[in-house]
């Protein structure tokens, strides 16, 4: 039951809760900044390709422990008719060399990670020195009592959730993984309870 849940369900109800116009709002100003080599991380699903300028991008590749994520996203990658290097596994052990991007895009992912100080680490591994991180991310509210509520509920919710937890830190996670954080924005969405509507987004340079 947990295993159709998460493989067949889950990925459905996330892609159609990710596809809210608050949020395609937030991929609309972030994604479009990718350019050269760019890589995903969590690109199931593929709701973010659409936003990508295909113009600036000299080759794209995905990684996503999704079966089902990935189908979605290839099937994005056939519309959008551009060439994705789209790959089963894990943000903690990324395969692929040191420095091998100009751009890493992660969008409402680090939130459903094993382990988010080791999957920064990896992203920054695989970023060029100079490169860029582009992050959207919802997570842990500044008011106390939204807070207090999302560490309540999120023990149930990431059961139900696909792995999502509620109280990660977002700009503050990425800046102690050793990036140099630019925030553009953060607020929350739009018609979603705020314990899960927490967003923040920017850019992250790799300084070094
Ligand atoms: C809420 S969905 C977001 C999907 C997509 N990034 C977006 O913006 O619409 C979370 C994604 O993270 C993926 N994911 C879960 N654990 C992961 C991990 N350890 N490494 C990389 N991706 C992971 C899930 O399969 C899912 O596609």
């Amino acid at each position: 039951m947990a295993g159709w849940w998460d493989s067949v369900v889950v990925p459905r109800l996330i892609r159609c809760a990710c596809s809210a116009p608050g949020i395609m709002d937030v991929r609309a100003q972030v994604v479009p900044k990718a350019q050269g080599a760019v890589f995903e991380l969590g690109c199931g699903g593929g709701l973010n390709q659409r936003f990508y300028r295909a113009g600036a991008i000299t080759s794209f590749a995905g990684l996503d422990p999704s079966p089902l994520g990935l189908e979605q996203a290839r099937e994005e990658a056939a519309r959008k008719g551009w060439q994705a290097d789209l790959r089963q596994g894990e943000g903690e052990a990324i395969p692929f060399a040191d420095a091998s991007f100009d751009t890493v895009v992660c969008t409402y992912t680090l939130c459903s990670v094993h382990d988010p100080a080791r999957v920064l680490a990896e992203l920054r591994r695989v970023l060029r020195p100079g490169g860029r991180l582009l992050f959207a991310e919802h997570g842990a509210a500044p008011d106390p009592g939204v807070a207090r509520w999302q560490r309540r509920i999120e023990p149930v919710w990431k059961r139900i959730a696909g792995g999502c937890h509620l109280t990660r830190p977002v700009t503050a996670g990425i800046a102690a993984a050793g990036f140099a954080v630019q925030p553009s924005g953060q607020r929350y969405i739009d018609k979603t309870p705020r314990f899960a509507g927490w967003m923040e987004w920017g850019e992250a340079i790799r300084t070094a």
